[in-house]
């Protein structure tokens, strides 16, 4: 039985079941999990929908399971939808929230002091114009996905501005990092990963920005037994006297031109898998 921790629109969930695999898929989005169900029926009792966050799995599932997979961020239904608020393209309510409990993204920014605000654009989004960001963020106290991108173009000088994103990337992404907690999650997650999985069983990551894979990496070398690679070199380094794990990716996976040209939303994914031995 293989985890399709991120179910989202079911594509990865109907590759598994259609190579004869069963499924359980997991989405904190009821939205998610009502259009996949509807598409993955075919497949009867092979596929089983579980609304929930992936870092709950060990509660969510019976393991031990063969298979762990996980597509991070959020899915193109998530970012299309308008009333979902997460595109600085549509207007919409400034919401975020990918299941539907919890703060959203106004209700965080009207909640936290400026100066809280301004270290979550910073760490969350590596945004270096986080400061008045954050200030003008505080003083319009947006309702509105537009009021918000209007506050990041008016705090970010014309000439700072970048060329290859659009100026409120950054500042979205932070924003819907805290809001769903989106870290801590991948955290929580990755530490499940141990009890989760069966022996021969395997974990995919695909993560989309450098805080993620950051994450994914470390905690995949830990699992076998490699030392972190911030360390300086030469320290006596402890390492674990078994690794229970074997890595299937020394680089991570990335998208081909062909996928790119096809799925322009592919171009920043990274894949990085582990196995855990026999
Ligand atoms: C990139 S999409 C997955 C797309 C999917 N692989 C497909 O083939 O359509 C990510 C999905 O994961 C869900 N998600 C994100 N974080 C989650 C979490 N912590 N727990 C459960 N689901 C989560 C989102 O709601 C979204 O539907």
């Amino acid at each position: 039985m293989i985890v399709d921790g991120t179910l989202g629109g079911g594509g990865h969930s109907e590759a598994l079941l259609a190579r004869g695999a069963s499924v359980v898929g997991l989405d904190r989005d009821p939205s998610a999990l009502e259009a996949a169900s509807t598409r993955l029926a075919r497949f009867g009792p092979r596929f089983r929908p579980v609304q929930g966050r992936f870092g709950d799995v060990l509660a969510l599932v019976d393991g031990p399971v063969d298979g762990f997979l996980l597509d991070l961020g959020v899915s193109s239904p998530q970012l299309d939808t308008a009333s979902r608020g997460f595109s600085f393209q549509h207007d919409g309510p400034l919401d975020m929230r990918m299941g539907r409990e919890g703060e959203t993204a106004a209700e965080l920014i009207a909640r936290v002091g400026e100066r809280e605000l301004a270290d979550l654009i910073y760490e969350l989004g590596e945004e270096r114009f986080s400061r008045p960001i954050a200030r003008l963020l505080k003083a319009r106290a947006p309702k509105r996905t537009h009021e918000a991108v209007e506050a990041v173009k008016a705090a970010v000088p014309r000439k700072a501005w970048p060329r290859e994103l659009h100026v409120a990337t950054r500042t979205f992404q932070a924003l819907r990092l805290a809001v769903n907690d989106e870290l801590g999650e991948l955290d929580r997650a990755l530490a499940a990963i141990p009890g989760l999985l069966a022996p021969g069983g395997r974990a995919a990551i695909i993560s989309f920005h450098s805080l993620e894979d950051r994450r994914v990496k470390q905690a995949f070398r830990a699992l076998c037994g490699e030392a972190p690679d911030e360390l300086p070199r030469g320290l006596p380094v402890q390492r674990e006297q078994r690794a229970d794990f074997v890595a299937l990716t020394k680089k991570p996976v990335i998208a081909t031109g062909e996928e790119v040209a096809n799925n322009p939303r592919s171009r920043s994914a990274k894949l990085r898998a582990v196995e855990k031995k026999s």
